[in-house]
């Protein structure tokens, strides 16, 4: 950790969470909560909650929830430390320099100073497409039908006939040789001394989320090969984490998010008015890439090329797509070669329509797949009709299977009955598919099946946090050790030696972990659903069913755990105590 607990708890205190998220989104008060749509998923009706006695929001719709650490961390795609660092400023806290250790300090300003050089770097290559020798650059870009406005947003430039200019420029401006070179845009040798990377190209500044240069892509004009050249990985241009155009698709409002290919694509489709699209850095799409753009979306559009190799990359992201829970569909860009020369040809409200009628991955798969068979052929066919039950065992909801299964035995024109059989036999001798990990991000997907000792161990959790007084009346029955899952015993060891100190706060028990998920997780236990309860006595009992659970689920734990572990007699033997004494007792909790 970079600072002390207390200081991260300072500047936890002094940013109301309420002040802060309402600089972010727009939210009401009802009751105890302030209510707004979530940011971190797609919605119209407001699920987001930010709860000002407790510091903590939760969002019933997708599960995202924290501090204000974790809120600014998810919103702004920060790190606990630059979440810290923000709020810090924020609320006039000074933070000791000294608390970074000498090699983080030395690691950050290195970043800083690549940043810059990036950045003055764009400001060249802009500055060269508008003089005389940039002229060639600025007709091409012409020539795509780019406008002024487009070529300004998106800071295209040019990168100078000998690239020898940018060098000069940047060590005039004061930034060292190794460092030049560490950004990839330059290199050196001892014939020719330092070296630009790009020259006689036009360049495309590739951006984070916050508008800052991590890198370029830089485009021959014409045909040369190679027709793109790229920055190398850098430590700020992690091009697995990153999408080009997402600093602004993050903030349209089109309500899903379309991945293309290509830059130039991006770029095409912003200057229509399609602000929501996005592409990979020259590299194929990445689980990385997924979980970010689940940060802003539970749709992706894929405008993929309509060549071969476009259908690969197509089948390739859906089920990226689906491992991170997102639905993707498939935008037919016939018959044009992508979304660049689509736009050029029909324009915005013909591209409208293709998003309209964008094809559900899933048929996508199985159309594609289709072509693969010849379908007069009886044993091609019946081969076919497997694959098909093949795939529709990766659905591991059984409603999800089954409206698939209906869909496609319609369209395919396939006896349900049949395809159910084959689906059955598939299943017997694979199995069906594991519902899916949840990956790292904000968000997590509904309906899950709960895990029921999780869920109890959440509750009891939730339900103290609520009423505080019932600790003393239960410690003798639980201690952190029945929270089997460890981040909740991590919890409940801080809540309950913090309930005995009299100082509970569940707010700064969450900056216990630096880890967004982690965070997300502890937030969950203060903030889950406790049932609907009428009476006096059905509350008693209600407490008492949770209670019993979470005892009975740590003494079959430690059961199992006999011979593994050898404190788990004893405690074996203490939960089998007080189990047989909380079934004779009541707790009674008002
Ligand atoms: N790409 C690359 N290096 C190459 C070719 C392609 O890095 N030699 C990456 C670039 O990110 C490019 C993407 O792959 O944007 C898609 O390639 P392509 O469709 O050829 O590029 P477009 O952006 O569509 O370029 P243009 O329309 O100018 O041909
Ligand atoms: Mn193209």
């Amino acid at each position: 950790m970079f600072y002390p607990e207390e200081l991260v708890e300072e500047v936890r205190a002094k940013n109301d969470i309420v002040d802060v998220v309402s600089g972010y989104i727009r939210m009401t008060k009802k009751g105890a909560n302030h209510w707004g749509c979530c940011p971190f998923h797609n919605e119209k009706t407001p699920s987001f909650a930010v709860n000002g006695a407790k510091q903590m929001y939760h969002c019933f719709g997708c599960g995202a929830g924290g501090n204000v650490f974790t809120f600014v961390m998810n919103y702004e795609n920060y790190s606990f430390p630059e979440a810290i660092k923000v709020l810090a400023d924020r609320a006039g806290v000074t933070l000791p320099e000294a608390s970074y250790d000498e090699a983080a300090k030395e690691k950050q300003n290195r970043r800083m100073r690549l940043l810059e050089v990036n950045k003055e770097a764009a400001k060249f290559f802009c500055y060269q497409l508008r003089t005389p020798k940039g002229e060639i650059g600025y007709q091409y870009l012409s020539r795509r039908a780019l406008t002024d406005e487009t070529i300004k947003r998106f800071g295209l430039g040019y990168s100078g006939k000998t690239g020898g200019e940018l060098v000069q420029y940047l060590k005039s401006k004061g930034f060292e040789d190794d460092l030049i070179i560490e950004s990839g845009l330059a290199s050196f040798s001892e014939k020719y001394g330092m070296s630009s990377q790009f020259w006689n190209r036009v360049m495309y500044p590739i951006m984070d989320i916050h508008n800052r240069v991590i890198g370029f892509g830089g485009r021959v004009m014409g045909d040369g090969e190679p027709k793109y050249l790229n920055s190398p990985e850098t430590p700020v241009f992690d091009k697995r984490r990153n999408l080009f155009g997402l600093n602004f698709a993050r903030a349209s409002r089109a309500g899903n998010i379309i991945l293309c290919e290509g830059y130039m694509d991006v770029i095409a489709m912003h200057q229509a008015g399609f602000t929501q699209a996005v592409a990979a850095l020259g590299t194929a799409f990445t689980p990385e890439q997924a979980g970010l753009l689940r940060r802003y979306t539970d749709s992706v559009l894929l405008a993929f090329d309509s060549d071969g190799a476009g259908v690969k990359a197509a089948l390739r992201a859906i089920g990226i797509l689906k491992d991170a829970g997102l639905s993707g569909k498939v935008i037919n860009m016939r018959p044009y070669k992508d979304p660049d020369e689509f736009m050029k040809a029909e324009g915005k409200e013909a591209f409208e329509e293709r998003i309209a009628k964008a094809e559900n991955s899933f048929f996508f798969e199985i159309r594609i797949l289709e072509q693969s068979f010849d379908l007069k052929d009886p044993e091609a066919k019946t081969n076919f009709y497997k694959e098909i039950a093949k795939k529709l065992c990766g659905f591991s909801v059984d409603v999800e299977r089954e409206n698939y299964l209906e869909a496609i035995a319609e369209k395919y024109n396939i006896g349900q009955a049949n395809l159910k059989k084959l689906v059955n036999s598939y299943a017997a001798q694979t199995g069906l598919a594991k519902p899916i990990e949840r990956p790292k991000s904000g968000v997590q997907s509904k309906n899950k099946p709960e895990d029921g000792a999780k869920k109890s161990q959440r509750l009891l959790i939730t339900w103290i946090t609520d009423e505080p007084g019932i600790y003393s009346k239960i410690e003798k029955y639980i201690s952190p050790e029945d929270f089997t899952e460890d981040l909740y015993r991590k919890v409940a060891e801080r809540l309950f030696a913090d309930l005995a100190n009299g100082n509970y706060n569940p707010a700064a028990i969450i900056s216990m972990f630096t880890d967004e998920e982690e965070q997300r997780q502890a937030a969950e236990l203060f903030n889950t659903n406790l049932p609907e309860i009428n009476t006096p006595q059905e509350r008693e009992k209600a407490f008492h069913d949770i209670l019993y659970a979470v005892k009975k689920n740590s003494y079959e734990y430690f059961t199992s755990q006999l011979g593994a572990d050898v404190t788990a007699l004893n405690k074996v033997i203490q939960g089998k105590k007080a189990l047989e004494e909380l079934a004779k007792t009541r707790i009674s909790i008002d």
